[in-house]
């Protein structure tokens, strides 16, 4: 049983950090090794894309205090911005105090795209393609045994008319497909290509495009929470010394949040700062984060208007309470999960043993991190946290060694200049 809970993690050392890690989630530490030495070989970069030169790395950080449905798990997050790790654990504390986050999915269907151009009539054709959806569905279904082996397989078959087009009218044939714990691209691929030829024959018309539709609507992983108005006072107050009750801190998250809502130029930022934990634990799982990109902003907009991906609002209680709702195409098998250890590695620390699984688990750090940004925003803004974490950039930067970056970035932080140059003049007063 994982203890996501861990006291003074930022001040060890990133080695004792590991074996922490280790230990909290019962975890043989060397099955941690490749967080390390960051998972993949030249050989297997060379496998993955072509004309391979070497890699590339990013910190990996661990989100604490997650709690997803009673579970404790430690997250792996892989990204290069600061404050988000340690924004998303906070968030996570306070969400402790409410039961965590509670988190479902749907059923792990994708929608392939099968674009039918070239028939007679697109009403009576559409009409045709249902004729055959039994053969059709049972012809998908045959295609791949291992899938259909583990409770995959085709489900439904949907038949739409795109009458505004460029081109005139023609029909969309979407495949639905159960890809259980696979992200699912090459299996809908394959099954939309060889479904193809029977589509044509059936309707006389030409199959153009055949690929899977990354808006996978069908895919959808749901969080919420509910933070206790008392944990999110916080001490001192505003320049004017107004004091950031809890109160007051809930009704600006959901001011922040009704800006999202009806302004799409807020949206995206407010979306962005969901992606950033979303992205990064997609990221550390080896997973597919463009396709969760395109999913959420289109699903954003599913309305016909951009908009917010979550809600914050308040319970009888007066507490704060918010959800998330996104699709959620992400696997535990195939693709780079399977050749790259860090991420194979970052699945088992999770325990996850579905992908539906790690949906819920990803989903639930996308709206702590939702939320840290919020509060931030909505109290003291979103510099002074960056500040020090910068500051430290900055001081490493200029030089400073490692016993002497926090105070070089302290004293930065104090005087309110974070630049190199007075970096720089604070490390000679120092040393001499
Ligand atoms: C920065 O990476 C993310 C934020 O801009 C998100 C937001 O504004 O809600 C802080």
């Amino acid at each position: 049983m994982t203890n996501s809970r861990i006291s003074g993690f930022y001040n060890l050392s990133l080695d004792d950090r590991l074996a922490k890690v280790a230990a909290s989630a019962d975890f043989p530490t060397d099955g941690l090794t490749p967080f390390t030495t960051g998972g993949l070989t030249p050989e297997a970069a060379d496998h993955m894309v072509e004309n391979a030169v070497g890699m590339f790395s990013l910190p990996l950080g661990i989100g604490l205090n997650f709690q997803v449905n009673g579970r404790d798990v430690l997250v792996p997050m892989t990204l290069e911005e600061p404050s988000v790790v340690a924004g998303a654990s906070f968030m996570a504390k306070l969400a402790r105090a409410g039961g965590g986050f509670q988190a479902t999915c749907s059923a792990p269907e994708m929608i392939g795209q099968m674009q039918l151009l070239d028939v007679d009539d697109v009403h009576a054709t559409r009409l045709k393609v249902y004729e055959h959806k039994a053969d059709l569905l049972a012809e998908a279904d045959s295609i791949d045994p291992v899938l259909k082996k583990f409770g995959g397989g085709a489900r439904d078959l949907e038949v739409r008319v795109i009458d505004d087009s460029p081109i005139g009218a023609f029909l969309v044939v979407h495949l639905i497909y159960d890809v259980r714990d696979a992200m699912g691209a090459n299996a809908v691929n394959t099954a939309c290509e060889r479904l193809a030829p029977r589509i044509e024959a059936i309707t006389g018309g030409r199959v153009h495009l055949r690929i899977l539709s990354n808006l996978a609507d069908r895919r959808i992983a749901r969080a919420r929470c509910v933070i206790p108005v008392k944990e999110l006072a916080f001490g001192g107050g505003d320049p004017s010394g107004r004091p950031y009750t809890g109160e007051r801190v809930r009704d600006g998250i959901i001011e922040a949040y009704a800006f999202a809502a009806s302004d799409p130029y807020r949206a995206a930022t407010h979306n962005k700062g969901i992606m950033n934990g979303v992205d990064a634990v997609v990221i550390a799982t080896g997973n597919d984060w463009r396709a969760i990109e395109a999913g959420a902003h289109a699903y954003a907009a599913r309305s016909g208007r951009y908009t917010s991906l979550s809600t914050w609002g308040k319970n009888r209680d007066g507490d704060l309470v918010g959800t998330l709702e996104m699709p959620m195409a992400v696997g535990i098998v195939g693709g780079a999960t399977k050749v790259h250890s860090a991420a194979q590695a970052a699945v088992k620390l999770m325990g996850v043993k579905t992908a539906s699984e790690l949906a819920e688990i990803i989903v639930s750090v996308g709206l702590a991190q939702n939320m840290a940004a919020l509060r931030a925003l909505a109290t003291e803004g979103i510099q002074r946290g960056h500040m020090s974490l910068h500051a430290r950039q900055v001081a490493i930067a200029a030089g400073a060694s490692a016993d002497l970056v926090e105070k070089v970035a302290a004293q930065m932080v104090a005087e309110k200049v974070v630049r190199i140059d007075r970096a720089e003049e604070i490390l000679k007063e120092m040393k001499s």
